[in-house]
């Protein structure tokens, strides 16, 4: 007997299959990703935070027309919130499918999102999965499943905030294409933003050009520059009537720094365009 399992055990989602969201390509991942699909190889996509990874998988999910499950990795995640545990329902005990079970049953697409947070016992998991044997032994019930066509793995990381001790094994990493990603050229995000705020275009062609001066601040005062998300979020502010100085400072300066004279350097640069 089997049960549905519960979202909220293993930081699950899965996206319901109507439409397709918006993605705009920044080059040929979508031709890349099609071939990686057809060919069934594993897709690991890196890039910096709010940069368009998570979009790009729900919207070739959608697009191939195959089920996508997302988990989202953190270092108390188990092989078995993956693959499924025997839990109690009812006085009875049922084996319930982990997503990554589910995606391999239904030949659907798993999305596992900040990988490099996942302890690297839970990593192996995927080892049989991502060669060309492409199965998941399922210990506790005796199952080894063989992957459909339809099933592909793609994982994600951000380079960025990740330390040494969070890298792939090499036997991990080693087993995928990889992609990587950047924030979009500035016609590019000034469609995405547009797109995705409702601010006009001829708006966002400003703020995106302060967020490109903004970001040549990065490795001299700032870890992490404006992602492609935090100008959206200044979009829409600015589309609500919020004074477009303030909405900068409150989307594109404050979520990205705490120290004053950062602060003060950055706003600098705001002030220049909307002073
Ligand atoms: N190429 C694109 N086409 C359409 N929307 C995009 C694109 N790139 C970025 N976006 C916008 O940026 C937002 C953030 O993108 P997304 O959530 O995919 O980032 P991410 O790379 O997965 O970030 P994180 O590493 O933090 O998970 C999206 O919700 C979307 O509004
Ligand atoms: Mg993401």
């Amino acid at each position: 007997m089997k049960a549905s399992w519960s979202p909220q055990e293993a930081q699950t989602s899965r996206q319901a299959e109507e439409e397709i969201p918006f993605y705009l390509p920044v080059g040929n991942e979508c031709a890349l990703f099609e071939a990686a699909y057809r060919y069934r190889l594993p897709l690991l996509l890196k890039g910096p935070t709010g940069c368009g990874k998570t979009r790009f998988v729900a919207h070739m999910a959608a697009r191939l027309g195959r089920p996508l499950l997302t988990v989202s990795c953190h270092d108390d995640l188990t092989a078995s919130d993956l693959t499924g545990r025997y839990l109690l329902k009812g006085g009875e005990t049922v084996w319930v499918d982990g997503p990554l079970t589910q995606a391999v049953r239904e030949g659907g697409i798993c999305y596992l999102d900040e990988i490099v947070e996942a302890r690297k016992d839970v990593t192996v998991v995927l080892h049989p999965l991502t060669d060309d044997r492409r199965i998941l032994p399922l210990e506790r019930t005796g199952e080894t499943l063989k992957a459909p066509p339809g099933f592909m793995l793609v994982v994600s990381y951000n380079p960025g905030y990740q330390n040494i001790l969070k890298s792939l094994k090499p036997s991990t990493r080693q087993r995928f294409v990889a992609l990587s990603f950047d924030f979009p050229a500035s016609e590019a995000e000034v469609e995405i933003v547009a797109r995705e705020s409702g601010f006009p275009r001829e708006r966002c062609i400003p703020l995106v050009n302060l967020a490109n001066r903004l970001r040549a601040l990065k490795g001299i005062d700032l870890e992490e520059v404006a992602s492609t998300r935090l100008l959206v979020y200044c979009a829409i502010l600015m589309r609500e009537g919020i004074d477009p100085f303030e909405a900068a400072q409150v989307a594109l300066v404050e979520p990205l720094c705490d120290e004053v004279q950062v602060k003060e350097g950055l706003l600098e640069l705001v002030r220049a365009t909307y002073g």
